[in-house]
């Protein structure tokens, strides 16, 4: 029993959000069976208990100790499901004898809502219809387990987005996506605009890939979605569009496309940039040992990310000295995606310099695009 008590204690009470659910199974007792499930009320983390009798459920919502009261040496089975394993009791003569599982294959099932640790801006069990189409959720509302860092990095992007946005009054936006992909953010995007903010939204993804880009056009039409357009396009070299822009974004678009999506902001003066790069090879290949920072760049791992972090630190200063205001944005934890700076910029009328930048580059010998593509 020790370890049963152990484990509710680390796993559901201590537990870092992780917790989704507990069941107490096969009992002789006048209650079959109860469910526990973290809730939130009044902003109090708490628990949820259902106790099913033949006929009836019981619900009752308790402080977090509350839960270790209950009998359990009353029920033969308990699972302690937490979000990427599952904990078995099995009562045998001896005592409870546990076993543990990943369940990474099935999808979530956790109302985030009530997840003491995180509210997201959109909450799983929100239908958001185009999301099952895209595949990040089941048809009845759940995360794809395999989705869940995507799932993560959109929501979180909406709030960065939702920040800057929130206290704006505007009917009508036209935003672009540099790089969409698959374009889960980019339907979100639009889905946040449209749904919650009640706006009039135009919102164009562009992308490489026709295939991908085809079947997002499919999948916004089939909504009724008129707002929401996808093109295949070169970030690089096409033309993209003429009319008013208000905000660009990229999600991990790779190497140098984030510095034409960049470019392209500063040179329209698009008042806003939400932009988290991907892969960043341009530094890394052209930088030369040449002073204080060398002991960084005689080890490939080390240069690859000092080389990352430089880049990113160029694309600030450029950005500052071409009149943004630049905030540099964890944007979700490591383990959801190693890519985790945000570069978040607005329009302001003050400019700044390039000289570090090109003091840095005369010393070090290295090429930037964004550099390139402004100076
Ligand atoms: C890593 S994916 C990210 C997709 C999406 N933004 C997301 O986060 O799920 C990068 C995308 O950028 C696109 N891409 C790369 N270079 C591009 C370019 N020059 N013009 C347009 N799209 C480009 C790729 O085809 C790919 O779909």
């Amino acid at each position: 029993m020790e370890n049963v008590i152990e484990c509710i204690k680390k796993e559901v009470i201590e537990n870092n959000g992780d917790f989704k659910k507990m069941i107490l199974s096969d009992s002789s007792n006048e209650i079959k069976k109860i469910i526990v499930r973290p809730v939130e009320i009044k902003n109090r983390a708490m628990f949820q208990i259902e106790r099913y009798s033949q006929n009836k459920v019981f619900h009752e919502n308790v402080e977090l100790n509350a839960i270790l009261d209950i009998s359990y040496f009353e029920y033969r089975q308990i699972l302690v499901e937490t979000i990427g394993r599952d904990i078995i009791f099995s009562k045998q003569k001896s005592g409870y004898k546990r076993k543990e599982h990943s369940n990474t294959l099935r999808p979530l099932d956790i109302n985030l809502s009530h997840n003491k640790q995180k509210s997201y801006i959109i909450n799983e069990g929100e239908f958001v219809p185009a999301m099952i189409d895209l595949g990040i959720f089941t048809e009845d509302g759940k995360i794809v387990r395999s989705k869940y860092d995507k799932f993560k990095q959109i929501n979180r992007f909406i709030e960065i987005i939702d920040d800057v946005f929130k206290s704006i009054k505007k009917d009508e936006i036209t935003i672009l996506d540099f790089g969409c992909g698959k374009s889960y953010l980019t339907f979100l995007v639009y889905y946040y605009f449209v749904e919650k903010k009640k706006m009039k939204a135009n919102i164009i993804g562009y992308d490489l890939k026709s295939d991908v880009v085809d079947r997002c056009n499919e999948i916004a039409k089939s909504y009724g979605y008129t707002g929401l357009h996808f093109q295949m396009n070169d970030v690089k070299k096409d033309k993209l569009y003429d009319g008013k822009i208000d905000a660009i974004i990229s999600l991990h678009a790779c190497d140098t496309a984030t510095d034409f999506a960049l470019d392209y902001a500063i040179k329209r003066g698009i008042p806003y940039i939400f932009s988290v790069p991907c892969c960043q090879h341009e530094i890394n290949q052209t930088i030369k040992k040449g002073g204080d920072f060398d002991i960084l760049l005689s080890d490939g791992l080390i240069k690859e990310r000092f080389s990352a972090l430089l880049t990113d630190a160029v694309r600030v200063e450029i950005l500052r000295a071409k009149g943004y205001n630049v905030d540099v944005i964890e944007f979700v934890d490591f383990t959801h995606s190693p890519k985790n700076i945000m570069l978040r910029a607005s329009l302001t009328n003050k400019n700044g310099s390039f000289d570090e930048v090109e003091r840095l580059i005369k010393k070090y010998n290295f090429t930037q695009k964004l550099y390139e593509l402004t100076k």
